[in-house]
């Protein structure tokens, strides 16, 4: 898992090369984007969102579920997205799709969905094999980038990508396996949540991907539960659920997730968040992003939560890589043959 982290800066620069060259093209802009995918093969879609959401020209929706909203239809475009094409709920998603006639276009590194895509003829932009679907956030997310700007739907930012990636590549040297613990932050705050229960609150609506990220590498890398909330919804509900002393309150290790381009209001609220909590008896520590432009300063933060987990992990006596509980429900679910 250790390499796969380092490798996220070269996955990233082919992803996004090889997207923008792909050979087609949507016949007209279209009135809502729908990505279907779960998990590590999700995120990308909310990192898109929250990194370029409000210069889209339509709505771009996750879909984490078997089919699709009601309102969809064939002027709208479809993307399914899944690491190993085999997903149900994503290759339920992408049949839907063609029973609407929605343009449809397929992001994978095979198994079903390649076989489909090429039996229908949708492009599919191909992903290396080999990886766990979350490693291969590198592939996923500037795939993804360089297909909505190939598509017409974000304009071109070759240097605000090159600027993220170079980012992600700096952060693999700082925070890498040979770094040591005095100067890794990464070590450093793995040290800390260990033992504890990790809360990852994101300020505003630009971190909540960011906090859901850190909370599922978390739980895949680190085999924690863990919890993710955004604010300022937080603060108008679970804030109160903090109030009785239970037990596990003196084991809560909250991050806030902080970016400069925050809301003032927002950045203020989890602050006062972090100091109410404590009193509560929960550790609390800001982090903030780093970096000029939105993506850089995203990646930042989300590579940073890959190095903790993968850190975490190790100081849990695990193996980051498997996900055995994953693997056994997928297995049961083939055998229940349930349709
Ligand atoms: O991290 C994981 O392994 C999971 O979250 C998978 O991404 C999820 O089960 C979906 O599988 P896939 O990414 O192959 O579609």
């Amino acid at each position: 898992m250790a390499a796969r982290i380092a490798g996220t800066a070269s996955d990233a620069t082919r992803a996004f090369e090889a997207a923008q060259a792909l050979p087609w093209k949507p016949a007209a802009r279209p009135r809502a984007i729908l990505l279907a995918g779960m998990g590590g093969s999700a995120i990308a879609g909310d990192l898109l969102v929250d990194y370029a959401g409000d210069e889209m020209p339509a709505p771009f929706l996750v879909v984490r579920d078997y089919s699709l909203p009601g309102w969809a239809g064939p002027d709208c475009l479809f993307i399914a997205s899944s690491y190993s094409g085999n997903t149900e709920e994503t290759l339920s998603a992408y049949e839907d799709a063609a029973r609407r006639g929605i343009p449809r276009v397929a992001l994978c590194s095979g198994g079903r969905l390649q076989e489909l895509a090429l039996r229908d003829g949708t492009p599919c932009a191909g992903f290396p094999g080999g990886y766990q679907p979350r490693a291969a956030i590198g592939w996923s997310f500037f795939t993804l980038l360089g297909i909505t700007i190939r598509l017409g739907l974000l304009g071109p930012r070759d240097r605000e990508v090159a600027a993220a990636i170079g980012r992600i590549r700096e952060s693999a040297e700082r925070m890498g396996p040979e770094a040591p613990e005095v100067s890794n932050p990464a070590k450093q705050l793995a040290r800390w949540l260990h033992g504890g229960f990790p809360v990852l609150y994101g300020a505003g609506r630009r971190l909540g991907a960011v906090a859901l990220r850190w909370r599922t590498q978390l739980n895949e890398n680190s085999k924690v539960f863990a919890h993710h909330h955004a604010l300022p919804e937080q603060n108008h509900n679970e804030i109160v659920g903090w109030e009785l002393p239970h037990a596990w309150l003196a084991q809560a290790r909250i991050v806030g997730l902080s970016d400069r381009g925050d809301l003032s209001r927002v950045r203020a609220r989890l602050e006062i968040t972090g100091r109410i909590l404590s009193e509560g008896g929960a550790a609390f520590q800001m982090v903030e992003s780093v970096g000029d432009s939105l993506l850089e300063r995203l990646f930042s933060l989300l590579v940073l939560g890959d190095w903790v987990s993968l850190y975490l992990g190790l100081l849990n006596g695990v193996d980051p890589t498997p996900v055995e509980n994953i693997n056994r429900l997928k297995s049961e679910l083939e055998r229940a043959g349930v349709p």
